[in-house]
């Protein structure tokens, strides 16, 4: 499959999120490094969100709690290229009510390839990177050949948006 470029500035869009038994990690860790999140763009889910502005002082974009949404919303904006990078601290030990909507953060953060740290220690080694600070072309598989692949079972020569309006247009 070919590959298109997603351009990453100094500046990144980091979204944080930590389960509950993992806040009290998350909070620690972002305030060690306070000085070298501060210029990049910080969102989070609802609670996550509360705790970081308050403990660190710092302007974070909140967006639903994750077991209503929150964990939907960073991967949407991850799949619209508003956000390029993940800190999740999810709780290993305990089943969490909004599990589909976790994997489904972690697979989205996959398909387009962001960099994720889900413990300290990779939030230690991603923060210190050199890259961090930097210009970086991520690579990212061109999925505009999936969306207009061919059906099966469709004329051949039709892509799957022409089979979709069809099918559209017939249950109008
Ligand atoms: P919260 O959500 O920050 O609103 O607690 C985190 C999560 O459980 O995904």
């Amino acid at each position: 499959m070919p590959h298109k470029k997603i351009a990453m500035a100094p500046d990144k869009q980091i979204a944080l999120v930590a389960h509950d038994n993992k806040k009290g990690d998350l909070v620690e860790w972002a305030t060690f490094n306070r000085e070298l999140l501060a210029h990049h763009r910080l969102y989070a889910t609802g609670t996550t969100g509360e705790l970081l502005e308050h403990e660190l002082g710092v302007s974070i974009h909140k967006l639903q709690s994750g077991p209503v949404g929150g964990d939907q919303q960073i991967g949407a904006k991850i799949a619209d290229s508003e956000i390029d990078f993940l800190i999740f601290f999810w709780d290993p030990l305990e089943p969490q009510p909004h599990d589909p909507d976790v994997k489904a953060l972690l697979r989205l953060a996959v398909v387009w390839n962001i960099p994720i740290a889900c413990n300290r220690a990779s939030a230690d080694f991603m923060i210190s990177s050199s890259l961090m600070d930097g210009d970086y072309d991520r690579l990212v598989p061109d999925y505009e050949g999936h969306r207009t692949r061919k059906i099966a079972g469709g004329d051949n020569g039709r892509a799957a948006a022409a089979v979709v309006a069809e099918a559209d247009s017939l249950t109008a």
